[in-house]
């Protein structure tokens, strides 16, 4: 029973005393310096009871996340004062989006199973998933790297724009390219515009709440991207939504998609759990499957390239054909 407390337990517990930590911004407080309890619970505003919080704190103590001297508290392990650093934002989102979702997967799969019931869109919290998928940006910047053209005017299409940083890199790479960004969530979109606005995109970034599916544009595009967002379409549907984003390009204009596949991490097939079992989701690709459904959808010349050595994460890139097959190919 001990050595079951440490190996599995703790972990566990330490892991959620530090994403309440994180979440109500106990370690925000204390990476600025040691707080006492009144302090803390200043910030927290907790005008009640305030030895219910030290209950609390003193566990994380326990767990050796804090630590108590001279009636303050303050960050104990390395992990707790990596967590608190703004530049890890990623890897805290990351590790509240485990602890939040994951875990939750995980614990209700067997009754889901039995009662038919799912989890939607609303059960994730948007800017949570946000800020963890950054954990991947330098390696979907190599990806935008490839796909952006570096002169000349460049209209870009984004599906499913998050945060909005990868609309905001391909910006950086040509002063002339101008964007759609489009995020079906409304609190995300509502941050990826202030977003646009704070990084001085204003003009060329318009954000958009839509549902990919629904979208129609006057105009067409150079460049699409998608990028961590394909396994929020059901398996069966892919194909036409690619077909639909294809139908959104200029002739020879490219999609670029990239994404977890079916086989990489646990992280990443748990993550493919929620989304089975999500309303509105499917499975990760499989990643020859998914470079089938981009032909299918007419793309061609299509891509395939592994972003991240060692795991399943991967770019795919397809054309838009210039001109449409002649007459004897489309009937053979
Ligand atoms: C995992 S996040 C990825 C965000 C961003 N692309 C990134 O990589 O950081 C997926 C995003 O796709 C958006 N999304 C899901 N379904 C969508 C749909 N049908 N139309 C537009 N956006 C959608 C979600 O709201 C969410 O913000």
């Amino acid at each position: 029973m001990l050595s079951l407390a440490r190996r599995f337990v703790t972990p566990l517990y330490r892991a959620s005393f530090l994403v309440a930590a994180l979440e109500s911004g106990v370690l925000r407080q204390l990476a600025d310096g040691a707080r006492d309890l009144d302090d803390l619970a200043d910030g927290l505003g907790i005008a009640g009871d305030r030895q219910l919080l030290r209950a609390w704190l003193d566990l994380g103590v326990r767990f050796g996340e804090l630590r108590f001297a001279d009636d303050r508290y303050r960050l104990g392990s390395r992990r707790a004062k990596a967590l608190a650093e703004p530049r890890n934002d990623s890897v805290a989102a990351a590790l509240e989006e485990v602890v939040r979702f994951h875990v939750p997967a995980l614990l209700t799969a067997p009754a889901m199973v039995r009662s038919g019931a799912r989890l939607t869109m609303a059960e994730q919290d948007g800017s949570i998933i946000a800020r963890s998928s950054r954990i991947v940006q330098p390696f979907l910047e190599e990806a935008v790297d490839r796909v952006v053209p570096r002169l000349g005017p460049v209209r870009l299409l984004e599906i499913g724009c998050g945060s909005g940083v990868y609309v905001r890199y391909a910006a950086s790479l040509n002063p002339e390219l101008t964007a759609v960004a489009v995020d079906y969530q409304a609190e995300v979109a509502a941050e990826a515009a202030a977003d646009m606005a704070r990084w001085g995109l204003r003009d060329r970034v318009q954000v958009i709440q839509a549902d990919a599916r629904d979208l129609a544009f006057a105009d067409l595009f150079d460049l699409a991207t998608m990028h961590n967002d394909i396994y929020y379409f059901e398996r069966h549907e892919r194909t036409a939504l690619l077909a639909h984003v294809r139908s959104m390009l200029k002739p020879g204009g490219r999609l670029l998609l990239t994404t977890a596949c079916k086989g990489g991490n646990l992280g990443t097939e748990v993550l493919g759990l929620w989304f089975e079992f999500a309303d509105f989701g499917g499975p990760l690709p499989d990643s020859a499957e998914l470079a089938q459904q981009l032909m299918d959808a007419g793309f061609t010349d299509v891509e395939v390239r592994r972003l991240i050595p060692g795991e399943q994460f991967c770019s795919f890139v397809g054309r838009n054909p210039t001109s449409l097959p002649d007459a004897e190919e489309r009937t053979s």
